[in-house]
């Protein structure tokens, strides 16, 4: 299969020139990235500057949508105005946003909002921390199970999960997951998946790891099972994601 590599920016980097800088060098790999597929995701102001150049494997994605169609709704971005910047993809349910305030009844509006303007949803799930009596599975069949409600079998052909666990991410990262960790989660949530919709649904799915992806650990995770992977600090430096992509084989 091939792999699907996100580029989430998060709230970086500060400047326009940066963030020209950036996409170039992902466009700079293009012809070694083969089949797969790179979803790059910049903060809002940056969408309009993605190369025009069409590449079908260098895509383009955000990191946030409006619950909300249209109207008063300040300081919020609706998936019409995304379609309009050549947006295929955007992050929904990143750990991060949770945090700042996102229910799985937010996020579960989130994702039909997009599925209404055919935008395919990157859809993040992970557990605040683990157990040893494995509650952290039902926290995630949870957040699967509610992010999904009301979504049709046909409409899943859309999606794309990330399984970052949050105590593997950003700059307060524990550490991050071992790829067997990943595994045993990846096979859960094809369970839950398929209970939910059926098992044709579930393998077909591509389920991605994230969460302290760097140039060494980047590869070990997509020979182990990873269809992809959701890249957040080392997106944002140049020499640090070019060796990501480098080690991608
Ligand atoms: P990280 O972030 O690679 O910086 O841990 C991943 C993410 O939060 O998406």
């Amino acid at each position: 299969m091939n792999k699907i590599i996100v580029a989430n920016w998060k709230m970086n980097p500060s400047t326009s020139k940066e963030a020209e800088n950036l996409f170039r060098v992902v466009f700079k790999k293009e012809k070694s990235l083969k089949k797969n597929q790179i979803i790059i995701c910049p903060p809002f102001p940056f969408l309009f500057l993605f190369p025009k150049k069409k590449n079908k494997n260098i895509l383009l994605g955000a990191q946030n949508v409006s619950a909300e169609a249209e109207g008063s709704f300040t300081g919020e971005v609706s998936p019409k105005m995304l379609l309009d910047t050549k947006v295929s993809h955007v992050i929904v349910g990143h750990g991060e946003s949770r945090k700042g305030g996102d229910t799985d009844e937010i996020i579960n509006k989130k994702l039909l909002n997009l599925l209404k303007f055919k935008i395919s949803p990157i859809f993040c799930i992970g557990e605040r921390e683990r157990d040893k009596e494995g509650s952290y599975l039902s926290f995630i069949e949870n957040q699967i199970k509610e992010g999904l409600r009301g979504v049709s079998k046909s409409d899943m052909k859309r999606f794309i999960i990330a399984y970052e666990p949050i105590w593997a991410i950003g700059k307060s990262a524990v550490r991050e997951a071992t790829p067997e960790e990943f595994v045993e989660v990846k096979i859960f949530i094809r369970k839950v998946i398929s209970d939910i919709f059926d098992s044709k649904t579930a393998l077909s799915l591509p389920i991605l790891y994230g969460g302290s992806i760097n140039s060494s650990n980047a590869n070990n995770f997509l020979e182990q099972g990873a269809d992809g992977l959701l890249v957040g600090r080392d997106s944002v430096s140049p020499s640090k994601f070019d060796a990501i992509l480098n080690a991608i084989k």
